[in-house]
């Protein structure tokens, strides 16, 4: 697909986009023939299209209009008008779009004005919401969704400045959601640690950067055994993923993202139970996520350093696996009882965090499908933001609300210390049902107390259930943002 800014409507637009406010009101950003007007007007009268938002009317042969098509898309009553209804009628337009047999299209939806956002915004988010749209994963299917005939796509805009550089980074967000949605989406008997090796392999061969793996023994030798504990009971091996990107200046304290990389989760020898046990291929969303922020950053050629760590590993059943009760040394020196394996998440975060001090970070983000109870407590809407420093924490939230990708802060006091406390170790990996997310948090809050930290909870946001089951790419968007304001290039 090709991406353009138009600075000015054409009669001569192949397709051209327009909004309509519900009821039947054309959203002011277009100055058409009279007769053009008139027609327009008359269909809204007739009731083929009241603007209800997410509805569609492809208008064809309209008069005095020098294009092939007119697309309609409804926006909701305009008092109503923001953030959701806005991305809610680019999707619709896109879709609509796609469905049809227009090959080039110009959205004027993107000269609406939306309070409190700026025109670049609009674009960003306009090309965000249109990879999203237009994403299929259809790669183990005999029949592909095929040849569409949209080739391309203009987004209007009155800033073409602000708007040039604005597309570019949500094509590259874009982007990076792809890759986190393909990389959630593969089953896990193709996506293992090793084939999440290999694609941070492959990002660091494209963006030029410094890229090792640690091996099982290598781990061993540095004495990640809260790691190694998860991964005994599979047959694949555990890998450690290391990504840099230097462009910022060489003795800028570096930003380390730290993505959990669970590529199957059954729960170990604490079994789940088999119900929606398939969607536990997932557990790798926050490795998949870090890596899709890293791949956008580097295609932005954001002026900042930035670190990928992925533990990645699988946690299965087996003769070798970890038992409840088993007591293992994490990289930290501190002790820890596995009281339930199917706490594996914190176990596998613990030595990744304490791998990171030696990169004496500017931040550490984990990001991490950690708990169940985070579902619970949130949903599928916010994700879970813990943190043991205000000022991440606030540019975390901020990132959230630009790029629509939000989380809710919760809190970490230490009065939640006492649930992780062990009989035989220093500390116990669960502490119990009340304020599961929580607990998890203050288990890795443990591991992070040498820089600013925050956790991302994304167990609910991460993927969709249901008829659309699949991966959301999030919180790429968040993660991007956060970067993007960190390095002043948020218009
Ligand atoms: N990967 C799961 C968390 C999860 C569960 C995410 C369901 C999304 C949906 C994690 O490893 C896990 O199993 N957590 C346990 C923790 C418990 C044993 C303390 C959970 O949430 O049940
Ligand atoms: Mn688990
Ligand atoms: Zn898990």
């Amino acid at each position: 697909m090709e991406f353009s800014i138009k600075n000015m409507p054409s009669e001569h637009d192949a397709c051209l986009v327009l909004g309509v406010f519900e009821p039947r009101a054309l959203a002011p950003a277009w100055q058409a023939h009279p007769d053009t007007r008139r027609y327009v007007a008359g269909v809204l009268d007739s009731g083929d299209m009241d603007g209800k938002a997410g509805s569609s009317l492809m208008l064809r042969g309209v008069p005095a209009f020098g294009g092939e098509r007119l697309l309609l898309v409804g926006l909701g009553k305009e008092e109503e008008f923001g953030d959701k209804a806005y991305l809610a009628a680019i999707r619709a337009a896109v879709e609509a779009l796609r469905a049809s047999g227009a090959t080039d299209a110009t959205l004027a939806l993107t000269r609406i004005p939306v309070e409190k956002r700026s025109p670049a915004w609009r674009v960003r988010q306009a090309a965000m919401a249109a990879c999203e749209t237009l994403y299929r994963f259809d790669r183990f299917k005999s029949e592909k969704d095929g040849e569409r005939p949209l080739k391309s796509l203009a987004f209007e805009s009155e800033d073409a400045g602000a708007a040039a550089q604005a597309l570019a980074q949500g094509l590259a967000i874009g982007e990076g959601v792809a890759l986190a949605r393909d990389l959630g989406n593969l089953p896990a008997n193709v996506c293992t640690p090793e084939h999440l090796a290999q694609a941070a392999r492959r990002i660091a061969q494209e963006h030029a950067l410094e890229c090792a793996i640690l091996d099982q023994a290598d781990m061993e030798a540095l004495g990640m055994n809260a790691l190694l504990s998860v991964a005994r009971g599979s047959r694949q091996s555990p890998q450690f993923i290391v990504l840099h990107y230097r462009a910022g200046e060489a003795a800028d304290q570096p930003v380390v993202l730290i993505g959990k990389g669970v590529t199957f989760d059954s729960g170990g020898i604490s079994l789940k139970p088999g119900e929606g046990m398939d969607e536990m291929k997932f557990d790798m969303c926050g490795a998949a996520g870090a890596l899709g922020t890293l791949a956008a950053a580097a295609k932005m050629r954001l002026p900042l350093n930035l670190a990928v760590l992925a533990p990645c590993v699988e946690n299965l059943p087996g003769g070798a696996a970890s038992r409840p009760g088993d007591v293992v040394a994490s990289l930290s020196g501190r002790s820890i009882e596995i009281l339930n394996t199917d706490a594996e998440g914190r176990l596998i975060l613990c030595d990744a965090l304490t791998y990171a001090e030696r990169f004496e970070p500017a931040a550490v983000i984990d990001i991490a499908t950690l708990t169940g109870a985070c579902v619970v407590a949130l949903g599928h809407v916010a994700s879970g933001l813990f943190a043991n420093d205000d000022g991440l924490a606030d540019a975390l939230l901020g990132a959230g609300e630009a790029s629509f990708d939000r989380a809710w802060r919760m809190p970490l006091w230490d009065d939640y210390r006492e649930q992780l406390k062990s009989r035989f170790a220093d500390l116990a990996n669960v502490g119990g049902r009340p304020a599961g997310s929580v607990t998890a948090a203050c288990f890795l809050s443990r591991f992070a107390e040498k820089f600013p930290w925050a956790h991302l909870d994304i167990a609910g946001t991460a993927w969709k259930t249901g008829t659309d089951k699949g991966a959301t790419g999030r919180p790429v968007p968040l993660l991007t943002h956060f970067l993007l304001a960190r390095a002043g290039k948020l218009s």
